[in-house]
């Protein structure tokens, strides 16, 4: 017999994080461990109260554990204006009963790795929490199964900058220590989330015909989102960019094109602060480069890059979760 996979979700909780939260928690073939906190879309304590709400509205005990209220060198930056003040619409959703462990999200992250070696990591939000956890114990590293990262653009536009993503941008630092730790991070950047793969105005109103706990969460806590995308993008829908890295992180085969690239994060330049540059040429191992880009590409390869996703597969598997 199969044992569950254990998973580690590491996230700050707003209203898309609140949908991938309810997707790993109804996903009776995985085991959650824990789910730890850390600053970014809102504050911390807001990601921590938003955990707490999904995990309780789910009827789950899963332990959560607040982390970093800050990124490692830099001020946090929170993206309230796309998600509301609350992270969740501003809709009063407020956990009754559930409150958080009285340990640190760092400790909790070593401590389920250790206890659980070959777990999946997944990560939603800035990798403040993750980087003090691999600085404090690199000892982890070689027992993390698989790392799935919701963050970047890879060779595209961003969502908070011309340049960067916002999980990579708010701590582009505590990125650039986990793409560089030996953990084997699978990227799931911002641009795989738009287009097809944002939730229409059609597939909103049937997720909401269901009219189950679910299904009306999922939509009410991203209806300021939907507003601030129709803002950003000119797209009319809701774009879930960590359900997409859920769905992938449940079932690898909704990511249809991957590669194995050297990735590295903008840590200096303002311009371009948190932008994920990826060698997707490998152009590092091309000999006639080597001289030019050896001292900024030496790497092998540090990620896997999804470059493409079964749009109608992700979208099946989110509906799986909210009927
Ligand atoms: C990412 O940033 C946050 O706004 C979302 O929760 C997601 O993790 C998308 O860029
Ligand atoms: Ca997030």
């Amino acid at each position: 017999m199969n044992l569950p996979r254990t998973f580690l979700i590491d996230t700050d909780t707003a209203s898309d994080d609140a949908v991938a939260l309810l997707m790993a928690l109804g996903a009776e073939y995985i085991r959650l461990a824990a789910i730890t906190t850390v600053a970014g879309n809102v504050s911390l304590e807001q990601a921590t109260r938003n955990a707490l709400y999904t995990v309780e509205l789910c009827g789950a005990d899963v332990p959560v554990y607040p982390g970093a209220a800050k990124p490692l060198t830099r001020p946090l930056q929170d993206a309230t204006w796309f998600h509301g003040r609350d992270g969740l619409g501003d809709h009063g959703f407020q956990p009754r009963r559930r409150t958080p462990e009285p340990g640190h999200a760092v400790d909790a992250i070593i401590e389920t790795i250790r206890a659980n070696p070959g777990l999946t990591l997944v990560t939603l939000g800035p990798l403040t929490n993750i980087a003090m956890a691999l600085l404090r114990e690199p000892g982890i590293i070689p027992h993390v199964g698989r790392t799935v990262v919701m963050g970047g653009n890879p060779c595209c536009e961003g969502n908070v900058t011309p340049a960067a993503e916002f999980n990579i941008w708010v701590d582009p630092e505590a990125a650039s220590i986990v793409l560089h730790s030996g953990l084997k991070v699978e990227l799931i950047g911002w641009q795989l989330c738009r287009g097809q793969a944002v939730l229409g105005p059609a597939e909103i109103e049937q997720v909401l015909s269901w009219n189950s706990p679910r299904s009306r969460f999922a939509i009410e806590s991203n209806s300021t989102a939907r507003q601030a995308l129709m803002t950003q993008t000119g797209e009319d829908g809701i774009c879930l960019p960590d359900p997409v890295a859920m769905a992938i992180a449940l079932d690898p085969g909704i990511g249809i094109v991957w590669g194995d690239h050297y990735v590295d994060v903008e840590t200096h330049s303002e311009l371009t602060r948190g932008m994920t540059v990826v060698d997707r040429l490998n152009v590092a191992g091309d000999p006639r480069n080597r001289e030019v880009w050896s001292s900024l590409l030496s790497s092998p390869p540090n990620a896997r890059v999804c470059w493409v996703i079964d749009v109608r597969r992700w979208k099946e598997a989110l509906f799986s979760f909210l009927r």
